[in-house]
């Protein structure tokens, strides 16, 4: 096989077990979906959850200069004015002469073999032209068009120019406009961040492979606000803050990247960018960015709102606009990593088995508890007291009295639980139990009283 349909292969058996397992499903699956949203099930919310917050112990609760908020998804026009985001957050758009249907056309570009970065979209136009690229359904290509990716509603019961807004396209608005709220209530020291975890929306031309890029997903970001003098230490810090979060998640090293974004590629609010990709069966693409923003944002709330966002230094009269650094995150393409990292496949006494190794802090279960046999009313017992025991402790523990022994280790592999628990005749003796290890199969005998410690 070669290594392209290898990776596919990878990905499809990926997607078809967070399916089947209950990780993720394709959003309004019951009446023919809705392209590019995803739901989540039990095991994916709690997989997603774990994610989430240990970014948020490591990022905020683990640190004493970061500080939370929760802003709302709607937000004043002006916002998204001021921000730019109305007039450039913009993808190159292409139709298909025929069939109307519409495509990202660096996409379609880079597809067809060609390097994309940095190019106009009337660049874009001459090489669709020169090099007689088609849609993938073998039309020709419309022009290329700028196509706005914010979602468009109105607020309240006048749909008219004034109660337009959007679905936000970035969390990071929402803790700029609180900059000011923050300081006047914490007057926390410089430098100092605020983060924020929550859903954003971008109407994506095309979505595309799993959860990648999608049309409503999340993110967690932090808005670092620094003395502008001192921005290249906070870059530096934040960067390598960023690979122990990374590390923690199980991704493996040889497999995260550092990509210096060059100027005609980077947002138009940042003065450098990294951008950390990852090799995910798909290839090697964006997992998050790492953005010195300036005071791009602050200075236009500045001169857009009417409200000063200087900072004075505490027993001073120095006053500037903070520069900002953004490390920002997108969940899903966390999970994505995580799951591809997790994903594994080997044999076990002569059968194939597929297993997800996470590490146990993501694990959605971390214990399964069963009795050897579910005809026994002894063992059952005995194996619920076991289970009350773990739940209490470790709260996500699965019941599994289902099938033989071994299919029920089976199930659990492909659900990435670490400890499979088994009460047997034995333990209703001597108060021990099996615990069988997921990554090595290997079973130790250990005291109840053991697995409570
Ligand atoms: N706040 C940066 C981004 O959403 O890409």
């Amino acid at each position: 096989m070669s290594d392209k349909t290898e990776k596919n292969v990878q990905m499809e058996n990926i997607v078809s077990l967070a399916k089947r397992r209950g990780f993720i499903y394709p959003g309004s699956d019951v009446y023919g979906g809705l392209s590019g949203t995803w739901d989540y099930g039990p095991l994916g919310v709690q997989l997603k959850r774990n994610i989430m917050q240990l970014w948020w112990k490591m990022f905020v609760d683990d640190r004493d200069d970061m500080h939370g908020v929760d802003a709302a998804i709607l937000m004043n026009q002006n916002v998204w004015k001021a921000s730019g985001h109305v007039d450039t957050f913009t993808d190159p758009l292409v139709e298909d002469l025929e069939t109307k249907q519409r495509f990202r056309a660096d996409h379609l570009v880079k597809d067809a073999g060609f390097a994309v970065d940095g190019l106009s979209n009337s660049e874009l136009n001459e090489l669709i032209i020169e090099k007689q690229i088609k849609s993938p359904n073998g039309n020709e290509l419309s022009e290329v068009r700028t196509f706005n990716m914010m979602f468009t509603t109105t607020v309240g019961p006048v749909a008219d120019e004034k109660s337009v807004s959007y679905l936000r396209p970035e969390t990071a608005q929402g803790i700029f406009t609180n900059y000011k709220n923050v300081v006047d209530t914490l007057y926390p020291d410089l430098p100092f961040g605020l983060a924020q975890q929550g859903k954003a929306f971008r109407n994506e031309i095309s979505p595309r492979d799993f959860i990648f890029r999608s049309r409503e997903f999340e993110q967690m970001e932090i808005e670092y606000f620094v003395n502008p003098a001192n921005w290249e230490e906070s870059f530096s810090a934040l960067l390598k803050d960023i690979h122990a979060y990374l590390e923690a998640l199980g991704l493996p090293a040889d497999k995260i990247h550092e990509l210096e974004v060059p100027e005609n590629d980077r947002a138009h609010y940042s003065k450098r960018t990294i951008d950390i990709e990852y090799d995910f069966p798909i290839g090697r693409e964006e997992l998050l960015g790492l953005a010195y923003r300036t005071d791009f944002d602050l200075k236009n709330i500045h001169e857009n709102a009417g409200k000063s966002m200087e900072y004075t230094v505490k027993g001073t009269n120095e006053r500037f606009i903070p520069h900002v650094i953004e490390p920002s995150f997108g969940v899903e393409r966390a999970i994505m990593a995580v799951l591809s990292a997790a994903y594994r496949e080997d044999e076990v006494n002569g059968e194939k088995r597929i297993y997800l190794a996470f590490p146990e802090h993501l694990a959605p279960v971390k214990y399964c508890v069963s009795p050897l046999l579910k005809n026994k009313p002894e063992l059952v017992a005995k194996a619920r007291e076991v289970y009350m025991i773990l739940k209490k402790k470790h709260g996500n523990v699965m019941w599994d009295d289902n099938g033989n022994i071994g299919k029920r280790y089976r199930r659990q592999d492909e659900i990435g639980t670490p400890h499979c628990v088994v009460i047997d005749f034995e333990s209703l003796e001597d108060n021990s139990v099996t615990v069988r290890d997921r990554d090595t199969t290997e079973q130790r005998r250990v005291s109840i009283e053991s697995l409570n410690g």
